[in-house]
């Protein structure tokens, strides 16, 4: 049985596709993260690119979190949350002039540069501000995070980042830019990372490059590791609030960091991914060879993961029925690809049956679209 049969008689009242927010499970989330981190010169900046909405943002921004931001909007939205900008980190590998110049304005903590040519652009744009801004420069360290191709960013092939190499020929050239100041290295390797050995790898480079770094004179107050910490799609219910607590302990126990060093952490999905269901209706049902097709209507529209990285979402139907059945479940574009899973077992469903599908509060409502000239899906919360 769902877990969610508790809400289908308010689910009922409500007209879907809707985000379903749980912001009780989103409070005991961020609580989980600041009980691993307190005694601790850890800095958390939520990743504000997995999930914008204006209603979760101020119980992360309570929670004294800070804002990993990825464009100028972003910026702005942590802004108008209340975000204090000396806890706003700007990342991204095609920062634009108008983008830059606002992180200036607004006196953000730092940049995370992504290239030389980028770092000149900001020294320059600084110099236009008559002002000093802080960055940490983003290394590439070539670990592979072992999760889906589209979402690996730390090895060679992929556009984040600087090479090593090229960290050692810049260090000489960073000292001489005037309006910059080298604060630290950052690094994310990828995201919805499972398997935490491949930090653990991550951490070994950390811990040599660092002390290279450090012989050559910079100081590197700062240390920033990115985000990435997965969340279990399969079975949500089994871990509702990720293991912080594992994935903390690795860095306290195996980083070096250097006396009075702070270390950032940029984590967006394991914060706000399971707080968050897609909650849809079964517009029909319809026999195909061999398939029968749930066609429900939420789509690609308002969950696009499972199309664009064919990563299935659990699915829940709120049907009262006992018997089960094998279905696709597909949602109303004019799309192959939108489809939710294929050949999964789920309790009889029919018209106007319910569907939840789990862990959607990451990169869910952020990614959704309007094709098909859909509506937007509005968001209900508990
Ligand atoms: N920091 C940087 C530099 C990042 O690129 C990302 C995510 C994060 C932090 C936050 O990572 P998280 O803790 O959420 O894993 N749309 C994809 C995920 C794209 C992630 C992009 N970067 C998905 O739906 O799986």
């Amino acid at each position: 049985m769902s877990s969610f049969s508790a809400l289908r008689d308010r689910f009922e009242q409500i007209e879907t596709p809707f985000y379903y927010y749980d912001l009780g499970l989103l409070n005991q989330t961020v609580d989980a993260v600041n009980a691993e981190i307190a005694g601790y010169p850890f800095h958390v900046h939520y990743a504000l690119k997995a999930n914008v909405n204006k209603d979760l943002l101020p119980v992360i921004r309570q929670a004294g979190f800070g804002a990993d931001c990825v464009s100028g909007n972003e910026i702005l939205r942590a802004l108008e949350t209340g975000f204090d900008p000396s806890k706003i980190v700007f990342a991204g590998v095609g920062k634009s002039d108008k983008e830059i110049k606002l992180g200036i304005e607004k006196d953000i903590f730092a940049f995370n540069v992504e290239s030389l040519q980028e770092l000149q652009v900001i020294n320059d744009l600084a110099k236009e501000a008559s002002k000093k801004v802080s960055f940490s420069l983003r290394v590439n360290p070539n670990v592979d995070a072992g999760t889906h191709e589209y979402i690996t960013t730390g090895t060679r092939d992929n556009k984040f980042g600087i090479t090593i190499d090229e960290l050692w020929e810049a260090l000489d050239w960073i000292e001489n830019l005037e309006n910059v100041s080298f604060i630290g290295l950052h690094f994310h390797i990828g995201s919805q990372v499972t398997d935490l050995t491949r930090f653990k790898e991550l951490i070994t480079k950390i811990n040599e490059l660092q002390l290279a770094v450090r012989e050559r004179n910079f100081d590197l107050p700062h240390l920033n590791v990115g985000g990435g910490l997965g969340i279990d799609y399969d079975d949500p219910d089994k871990q509702l609030v990720p293991d912080f607590k594992a994935y903390f302990d690795l860095f306290k126990e195996n980083l070096a960091l250097f006396p009075g060093q702070k270390l950032h952490f940029e984590l967006g999905r394991s914060i706000v991914g399971q707080s968050g269901s897609l909650v849809s209706r079964v517009l029909y049902t319809k026999k195909g060879e061999g398939t029968t097709f749930l066609i429900i209507d939420a789509g690609m529209t308002e969950l696009l993961r499972p199309a664009l990285y064919k990563t299935p979402h659990r699915i829940e139907s709120l049907s009262n029925a006992t018997e089960e059945a094998i279905y696709d479940v597909v949602g109303p574009i004019c799309e192959t690809t939108d489809a939710f899973d294929r050949k999964i077992s789920l309790p009889q469903s029919e018209r106007g049956d319910l569907i939840v599908i789990r862990s959607a509060g990451a990169y869910a409502e952020v990614m959704s679209s309007r094709y098909n000239l859909r509506d937007v899906a509005p968001s209900v919360f508990s």
